[in-house]
């Protein structure tokens, strides 16, 4: 791996966390739950990590997460993202979660976001990685569904900083979470969205519209609609791209068939992320290294990288200057 990847200090925008649990830690969990998985072994499991498209991996993905059921799994698991992190040198995170994933079998929403957030604070103190959280709607969901789960968001707002929406989205437009979308933010919540991952490129542009969303998760169909290329590059709206996620759910064939590159060259404010990085073959370090091993990235592409990052980031604006200041320090001391 070129060693300045490893040292660049990085902020990830877009990462399930329900999609860190690893086989191993899947197995342990399943194990102390009494809970009987499908595979007798975390080798075998990950042999089944073999996806056709968006939807052949959601069935795994939701069928995984059912190991996860106590305050201290869901600690567990986060904390063992957060641990990747400090080895891959990001500096600050902004995770998804799924409520609807787990109220819907029956777990609490105040034990999945406890644990997670009893995380995130102690990866703050012991690991010096700051952090925010988003709920996501699960877009396959009606909007009812979405505004009940808005109501449990709101009563941890000192916890969330915002909502998204995944799942499935082809059939599931933006449209559909106009109402819940204006409600989270008339209460002060950020909002985000996945689009243009497998939707067409109409996606991005409503969601911008209807959702009046911050940053755009995915977005790489946008290149299908150059008008909408151009306002993405004038409005800076962010794009939280999945490389290996991308290539792993055949969005593209062949990571020298990616866009990012193009779009970075152009200005669009494109950024690096992992999505599922226990699903999709590495975390934000091996994200970067794929790509520079297609396109030779250069000191100034990863540092633009880094800096998109934490423009597009929920950050205080001191602590942004602080980390703009971290790439310029890289950037300075970096051949
Ligand atoms: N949920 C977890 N990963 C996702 C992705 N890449 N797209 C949509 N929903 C998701
Ligand atoms: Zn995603």
């Amino acid at each position: 791996m070129n060693p300045n990847i490893t040292t660049l200090p990085k902020v990830e925008l877009h990462l399930h966390i329900e999609g860190t649990l690893e086989p191993e830690l899947m197995f342990e969990l399943a194990t102390r739950n009494h809970i009987a998985l499908p595979y007798h072994s975390p080798e075998a499991l990950r042999k089944a990590y073999q996806f056709d498209d968006l939807q052949s991996f959601l069935d795994l993905y939701y069928q995984g997460a059912n190991a996860l059921i106590t305050e201290q799994d869901f600690y567990d698991l986060t904390w063992a993202y957060l641990l990747r992190c400090a080895e891959d040198n990001v500096i600050h995170t902004e995770i998804f979660f799924d409520p609807q994933t787990h109220t819907d079998r029956g777990i609490d929403f105040d034990t999945v976001i406890n644990g997670i957030h009893r995380a995130l604070i102690d990866g703050e103190r012991q690991l010096g990685i700051s952090f925010g959280i988003i709920a996501c709607f699960l877009r396959h969901l009606s909007q009812e569904s979405a505004f009940e789960t808005l109501t449990s968001v709101l009563q941890h707002q000192d916890k969330i900083i915002g909502v998204g929406l995944d799942s499935s989205e082809v059939g599931h437009p933006p449209q559909k979470f106009q109402q819940v979308f204006d409600q989270a933010k008339a209460s002060g919540l950020y909002t985000v969205a996945h689009a243009g991952e497998e939707g067409p490129a109409q996606n991005i542009s409503d969601s911008i519209e209807l959702l009046h969303v911050s940053r755009i998760d995915h977005g790489v169909r946008c290149t299908e609609d150059p008008e909408l290329v151009d306002m993405l590059i004038q409005t800076q709206m962010p794009l939280t791209v999945c490389p290996l996620s991308n290539l792993k759910l055949k969005v593209f064939d062949e990571m020298t068939q990616h866009n990012l590159v193009t779009l970075l060259d152009k200005g669009v404010a494109v950024t690096i992320n992992s999505d599922d990085p226990a699903y999709f073959g590495g975390y934000m370090n091996a994200n970067f290294a794929a790509v520079d091993e297609a396109f030779k990235l250069t000191n100034p592409q990863l540092a633009k990288l880094s800096l998109n990052a934490i423009n597009a980031s929920f950050i205080d604006e001191p602590t942004k200057r602080v980390y703009r200041q971290k790439i310029q320090h890289w950037l300075d001391n970096t051949k």
